[in-house]
């Protein structure tokens, strides 16, 4: 049996702080409310002249020292991005010619806040049947872009930012289970309407969401994903040692947490320097995990992440 195993991670935030004080000159909002709805404190907000394919490339750079891997070796690139630099070519090929490598196949995954748990399932498919031998997996925002900076109901919650996994496939686990689900029913609830054609936007370019309705659907799916993987597994809640949770709001971060009986020390929380960086968010918070020395070989990891789609996912990897 081939397994895929995570040899390295890596995580950039732009320089620039947006703190919830400057955010509270700008629209009618306050830390404290943010605060306490969200548990957000400030987000990372990418330069004017810095793209998706800046923050993965350093997000990468960071996941390939940190594996011991040449840009060379990767035979597979999958990005999760809703914010790509271009239409087209896909942010992942534009991010293969700055590395530098020539060949891997390279493709883009559009699954919003779902996008890194979306694309690192793929990869580990491809790692798992042989396909690939090598993997560069990212989720990386510029979410800053697709905000309306006067709806104080949704430009309060994200933030800009990459994170990065390189993959190799072992006969130990790693990755032990990919759990990824969708329902386009839910299409109007959190989405940027908008599309291009003519060479301009026709219709809004700005995210909209029913917070409300998304905080709801998110609690109860993410309950769910929880109880299919632990199942899947055959495993009882007290053998996951680290949840690390798409970074949306503290509320259904806990909710979650609860549900798995795991006390919040046991929970990578990112989301009060973070915001919500969409695809970016649970690469980041692994890195976080990992670089500060909590997250060890041999722990077993819940990733989970819901997203415009809706998309909702779960990994679970020993690490
Ligand atoms: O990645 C997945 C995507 N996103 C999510 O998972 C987000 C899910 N949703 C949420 O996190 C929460 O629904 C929010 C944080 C967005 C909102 O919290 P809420 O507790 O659901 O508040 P609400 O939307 O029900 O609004 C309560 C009140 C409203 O005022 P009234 O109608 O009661 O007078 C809002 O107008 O809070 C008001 N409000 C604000 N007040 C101050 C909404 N946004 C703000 C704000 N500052 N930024």
């Amino acid at each position: 049996m081939i397994y895929s195993r995570i040899v390295g991670t890596g995580g950039y935030l732009p320089d620039r702080i947006l703190t919830n004080a400057e955010l509270a000159t700008k629209v009618d909002t306050s830390d404290e409310w943010i605060v306490g709805r969200t548990g957000i404190k400030s987000r990372h907000i990418a330069a004017e002249n810095e793209s998706t394919c800046d923050l993965a490339e350093q997000a990468s750079l960071k996941a390939l020292e940190a594996a011991n891997v040449d840009i060379s070796e990767i035979d597979l690139i999958i990005l999760g991005t809703t914010t790509p630099d271009r239409i087209y070519p896909s942010t992942a090929c534009l991010l293969q010619a700055r590395l530098g490598n020539h060949g891997a196949a390279a493709f883009d995954v559009q699954a919003v806040c779902s996008g890194f748990v979306y694309a690192l399932s793929t990869a580990d498919k491809f790692i798992k049947t042989g396909a690939a031998k090598c993997a560069l997996v990212i989720g990386a925002e510029v979410y800053s872009r697709i905000l309306n900076w006067t709806d104080r109901g949704t430009c309060i919650l994200f933030g800009d930012g990459a994170g990065a996994v390189v993959l190799k496939p072992d006969s130990e686990p790693g990755i032990l289970s990919t759990h990824l689900h969708a329902d386009g029913a839910y299409k109007d609830l959190l989405t940027v309407p908008g599309q291009v054609a003519n060479g301009r936007i026709n219709g809004d370019g700005f995210t909209k969401m029913q917070g409300n309705e998304v905080f709801k659907f998110a609690v109860n799916a993410l309950r769910n994903i929880v109880d299919e993987t632990l199942q899947a597994n055959q495993l009882d809640k007290d053998a996951i040692d680290w949840l690390v949770p798409h970074q949306a709001n503290i509320r259904i971060i806990a909710a979650t947490a609860k549900k798995l009986k795991l006390p919040m020390e046991q929970v990578i929380v990112t989301v009060a320097e973070h915001g919500n960086t969409s695809a970016a968010s649970v690469p980041l918070a692994l890195d976080v995990g990992v670089r500060d020395g909590r997250i060890q070989r041999g722990d077993m990891l819940l990733l989970e992440a819901i997203g415009g789609g809706f998309t909702w996912g779960s990994v679970l990897v020993k690490y």
